[in-house]
């Protein structure tokens, strides 16, 4: 495993050369150990699948880290902690995007949520037609609280929609993809009292936000699993010994929020969040 990171997904050395096997990791041969969350609601979110498995024919395919999904855990410190930032408006007027979507567990999560729309963008097909299905069965069993959707496509190219917003980041791709995505939005949102805040998981390259003009980080830390959450992702890898991500008993996240880039727009968004700096959820 090429890792260089403390916890969670990275790149594989070799993840340039992407290879065929689009989905290679999901089947019980492979090693496919289902999660509890999938159990226990009867979708199917699990498996890891390498990044160099990831293929698509896009452009950005060697970017890709790997498809794994979020900690139930994780997801919900992160919604608690983004929560104590003070959102700059009510959660029902806010839409959430997980960008790197995968087979939607961090939508189903946020659709518990009663936000305003719920929406995941993913790039491999074949993954967003599994989470597709997950989303109908979780609209049937009543669990959604907003409405949902799953868009194949490029995050880097994707339009934020009207609205305050809400990022969603599981370390989904690596620096060029991110760095092309947040200067899109930047020169977008440039000069304009638009809300957008964005919520990285496993934030492997959080510098680019840092470094982008217009973004402050109001929170970075570790969240930790709950313990049922550890306990189930050391059995998951254990048989995927081979995989390129390292579970910890927590990951490494920030939150960070559009401020603006010229008068207008920092004294429209002049809530001072609490709890700046780093700190262990
Ligand atoms: C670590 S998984 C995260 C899955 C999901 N966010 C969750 O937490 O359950 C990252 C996902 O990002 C997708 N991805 C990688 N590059 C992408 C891109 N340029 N545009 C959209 N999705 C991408 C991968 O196919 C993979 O499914």
């Amino acid at each position: 495993m090429a890792s260089n990171s403390a916890a969670g997904i990275c790149r594989p050395a070799d993840n340039g050369k992407a290879q065929g096997g689009s989905l290679r990791g999901l089947l019980v041969r492979d090693g496919l150990v289902r999660h509890p969350f999938d159990l226990e609601f009867g979708v199917r979110t699990s498996g890891l699948i390498a990044g160099r498995h990831l293929t698509t024919g896009h452009r950005h395919d060697r970017h890709a880290t790997a498809y794994y999904a979020v900690a139930p855990s994780v997801f919900r410190g992160m919604i608690v902690r983004w929560r104590r930032c003070r959102p700059l408006a009510p959660i029902d007027e806010f839409t959430f995007i997980d960008l790197g979507a995968g087979m939607g567990r961090a939508v189903l999560l946020a659709a518990e949520f009663p936000f305003r729309a719920v929406s995941g963008v993913e790039l491999n097909p074949a993954l967003a037609q599994i989470g597709r299905r997950n989303l109908a069965i979780w609209r049937a069993a009543g669990r959604a609280r907003a409405p949902m959707r799953m868009i194949c496509r490029d995050a880097a190219e994707f339009e934020l929609p009207p609205g305050p917003c809400v990022a969603f980041l599981f370390n989904p791709f690596a620096g060029p993809v991110l760095r092309r995505m947040v200067r899109n939005w930047a020169g977008k949102l440039a000069g304009r009292s638009r809300k957008l805040d964005v919520l990285y998981v496993n934030n492997e390259q959080e510098s680019i936000l840092r470094q982008q003009a217009g973004f402050t980080r109001l929170f970075h830390g570790e969240i930790r699993r709950s313990q049922a959450d550890a306990a189930a992702e050391r059995r998951i890898l254990a048989r995927q010994p081979g995989a390129c991500y390292a579970a910890m008993n927590w990951e490494n996240c920030s939150i960070h929020r559009w401020m603006g880039t010229d008068e207008t727009s920092c004294s429209d968004n002049d809530a001072r969040p609490r709890g700046a700096g780093g700190e262990r959820a």
